[in-house]
């Protein structure tokens, strides 16, 4: 992207973080979460509006309740500038690659709670799968497996495993416990991630101050949970954001 796009872009983002609501701005944090030092942003140039104002606002009308919502109360001329613009302040790095390692098993159960009333830390984990242009992408699938408390994987039943689909704003949540350690690794969940018809994205989630996230060789700062204390266990929340 040249310099004078960038100046373009910039704009066009200033006008519509002035408009945008309070749930558009909610959409911006998340996105942010994401986002890592050495960004190049080659994947969110590469995905940012090239068509003119008029299409992209009617292909962005329906994938983007939030924007479309807002588009509705607003002046006509605001509307096409609202749905033109990705809702995003700056560009955001596709989540990293991960390896899947050797306890994936495929046709896990369709569930939000995995825990199952196992033993351990209670942890809800949430967040939205996106684009790079920070769209919410709705029916993506997500697949999670962990090992318990203890450091083991349920590899005969399906234990700590379980797949969803997003809802129409991108949005999952799993229900589960912190996971236990294991020899050679920091603390980690496994996810697959893939928009309908799209790649599948594999990589793994880590939790921020763990005393071997520095000596574990996969471990990506950039993979790493918010989390925070809950009444009964903790929250997590992470941003999944996947090409296009
Ligand atoms: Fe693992």
């Amino acid at each position: 992207m040249t310099d004078s796009t960038d100046h373009l872009e910039l704009s066009r983002r200033r006008v519509v973080l002035t408009g945008l609501g309070a749930a558009a701005a909610a959409l911006l944090a998340a996105c942010g979460r994401n986002r890592s030092a050495d960004t190049t942003g080659a994947a969110a140039q590469a995905a940012a509006p090239t068509t003119s104002p008029s299409t992209t606002a009617r292909a962005t009308a329906t994938t983007a309740p939030a924007a479309a919502t807002t588009a509705t109360s607003a002046p006509a001329a605001a509307a096409t500038t609202l749905a033109a613009t990705p809702a995003c302040v700056d560009d955001d790095d596709v989540t990293p690659e991960q390896t899947e390692g050797p306890y994936f098993k495929p046709n896990s159960p369709e569930r939000t709670d995995i825990r199952g009333g196992a033993a351990g830390t209670k942890l809800l984990l949430t967040g939205t799968v996106v684009t790079t242009s920070c769209r919410p992408v709705a029916k993506a699938l997500v697949d999670v497996w962990q090992a318990d408390t203890g450091g083991n994987y349920d590899n005969s039943g399906f234990g700590f495993r379980g797949h969803q689909f997003t809802d129409a704003q991108g949005r999952y949540h799993i229900e589960t416990v912190i996971p236990g350690l294991y020899p050679g690794r920091t603390r980690h969940i496994h996810v697959k991630v893939q928009a309908p018809g799209g790649k599948i994205l594999t990589t793994q989630l880590y939790f921020p101050g763990e005393p071997r996230n520095a000596s574990d060789g996969i471990y990506r700062k950039e993979c790493e949970v918010t989390i925070a204390d809950a009444v009964d266990g903790k929250n997590a929340a992470f941003t999944f954001v996947l090409n296009g």
